[in-house]
């Protein structure tokens, strides 16, 4: 049976009832959303749902992270349909707050984001990280949840997010959650309804070059840069002109690696067309 969510727009009200519930015994989940939900952030509601009494989703197309000239304008939103699919989980409260409810006329504090926010994405979208780690720690202020729930998807922005909490001393459990694909292996993303279907075609490229690598390196391939450029060339004889990154880091301080001895990630950014895309897969090598 559908439920319609709980809708708030104010964030001290929001706040004020997950106080309530917390000191009724409810343990609540966080889930961060920017809206035009698929079944990727839909996975982060059930997995809250798991262990959680209460799951709030906020939908916030977050301004501060967007660079001039990026999509912030034409980012989609979705709402109605939002609170439809949110519909099916219940218990579920959504905060859809304005943007001066989330930066306060004339406010000017903001979050440095840990150095762990340099590489890859950073050096493409040099004020993104600052703008996510502002967001969520005022996301986290409005909804002080005991657990919050992120993608994958988003591999460094989960370690930004992860080494804040620890730095700030923020009282908050952060969960990663695996990434949702679509059954011909595309990571589900808000931005994948700009792609035309050729593009998207092309786009498929970027899953199968990764499925490829994670392959090579479970069969003992342990040579990193061989690897890299396979993955390259794989993109750029799909179709995909730029490239911003292919990188086999560490899981944890994404650093590149030269030889596979443990767990890796292998994170890509690319453009196809106008669309900038991201996806990334955890690998093990064999036992040694
Ligand atoms: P958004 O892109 O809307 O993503 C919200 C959450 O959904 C993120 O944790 C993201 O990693 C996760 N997600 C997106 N696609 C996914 C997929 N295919 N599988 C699993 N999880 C997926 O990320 C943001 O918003 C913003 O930066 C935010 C954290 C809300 C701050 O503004």
């Amino acid at each position: 049976m559908a439920t319609p969510p709980r809708v708030f727009h104010d964030p001290a009200l929001l706040r004020s009832e997950i106080r309530q519930a917390q000191a009724d015994g409810k343990r609540v989940g966080l889930v961060p959303t920017m809206g035009a939900l698929h079944p990727g952030h839909l996975s982060l509601v059930a997995e809250s749902q798991k262990s959680c009494d209460l799951t709030v989703v906020t939908i916030f197309v977050n301004p501060t992270q967007f660079a001039p000239g990026e999509d912030f304008t034409k980012y989609p939103r979705t709402l109605d349909a939002d609170l439809e699919l949110l519909s099916e989980y219940d218990p579920v409260w959504v905060l859809v707050p304005e943007v001066d409810a989330m930066y306060p006329p004339g406010s000017t504090t903001e979050v440095k984001a840990p150095e762990i926010a340099e590489p890859l994405e950073g050096t493409f979208r040099p004020i993104h990280f600052d703008g996510v780690a502002t967001i969520v720690l005022k996301l986290f202020q409005v909804a002080p949840a005991d657990a919050a729930f992120f993608g994958q998807k988003d591999f460094q922005q989960v370690r930004v997010i992860q080494e804040m909490v620890r730095d700030l001393l923020v009282p908050i459990e952060i969960v990663r959650c695996p990434i949702v694909r679509e059954a011909d292996g595309l990571a589900m993303s808000s931005r994948n309804r700009y792609l035309s279907p050729e593009e998207r075609e092309v786009a498929l490229s970027i899953s199968r070059s990764l499925n490829e690598a994670a392959q090579r390196i479970e069969a003992g391939d342990s040579n990193a840069e061989v690897l890299r450029d396979t993955i390259e060339q794989s993109l750029r004889s799909a179709g995909i002109g730029e490239i911003d990154y292919v990188s086999l880091a560490c899981p944890r301080t994404l650093k590149p690696v030269e030889t596979i001895e443990g767990d890796v990630v292998i994170l890509v950014a690319a453009k196809v067309g106008t669309t900038r895309l991201i996806d990334n897969v955890l690998v093990s090598p064999p036992a040694s």
